[in-house]
């Protein structure tokens, strides 16, 4: 499995708070099954300084794997970032945040309020040549409300992205999921870990919920994202609202 999505590296948000937990956490990657990770610590348009950021999580990034590589932690690592939604940024140097510099770009929308110009600014950031990867889909209750949004979204180009945990604790969200994934509207399961505990790298609990067919179309997705390939993707399908409820 590819992980595509996490809080690993040491320090530099509010996922592994130093390089003990950082390693901790790889170990648990590796052991479940995963074999690449694209390690996304969170930017902030308004809190970080573009250059900055990088050069810390680069410091970051030299700590963890030289102390990987001396404790035997194998398993292959990139640079991306997940980048939180403002109109700013298609006027940034969107390749320090784009996975390993090629052309995918995690961004994540408030989850209070739809987020005004969003289609603007995304088509504006594929103008400049960069493929949007909603983060965490789920979790905006605008979309829950009118998954429609998702839908033109993902018709304009973007990919779209669940974590694990949605599935894992079933109910609702694992529902919801679910009509995402029968509406070709999600592309890609991550595990957005933070911490061994609260927030655990899960992704072998997430691929077991589903079915041989939908486990390995987002293991393939994911692959294709990390090499910085294009995956085949199927046309997403329009929600339809019958007596109060998404079809
Ligand atoms: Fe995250």
């Amino acid at each position: 499995m590819t992980d595509l999505h996490c809080h690993l590296l040491p320090g530099i948000d509010d996922g592994a708070k130093d390089l003990d937990v950082s390693l901790k956490l790889l170990r648990m990657e590796r052991t479940s099954g995963v074999q690449a990770l694209m390690l996304t610590p969170h930017f902030y348009y308004e809190r970080n300084e573009l250059k900055h950021f990088a050069e810390q999580r680069e410091e970051a990034y030299r700590q963890m794997t030289r102390a990987a590589a001396e404790k035997g932690v194998e398993i292959g690592t990139k640079l991306g970032a997940e980048v939180y939604f403002s109109p700013a940024l298609p006027h940034l140097d969107l390749s320090l945040l784009a996975f390993d510099g090629g052309p995918y770009l995690l961004i994540e929308l408030p989850t209070t309020h739809h987020p005004g110009g969003i289609e603007e600014t995304l088509y504006e950031i594929q103008q400049e040549g960069y493929i949007p990867i909603l983060a965490h889909v789920e979790r905006y209750p605008y979309v829950t409300e009118d998954p429609r949004l998702l839908y033109h979204w993902v018709r304009a180009g973007c990919l779209a992205q669940v974590n694990a945990a949605g599935l894992i604790r079933s109910g609702k969200t694992a529902q919801l999921i679910r009509h995402y994934i029968r509406w070709n509207l999600v592309h890609l399961l991550c595990s957005d870990a933070h911490s061994p505990g609260h927030r655990p790298p899960n992704l072998r609990e997430g691929f077991d919920t589903l079915d041989a067919e939908t486990a390995r179309y987002f293991r393939d997705n994911a692959e294709a994202v990390y090499a910085g390939e294009e995956p085949e993707l199927p046309e997403p399908i329009e929600p339809k609202k019958r007596l109060w409820q998404w079809v």
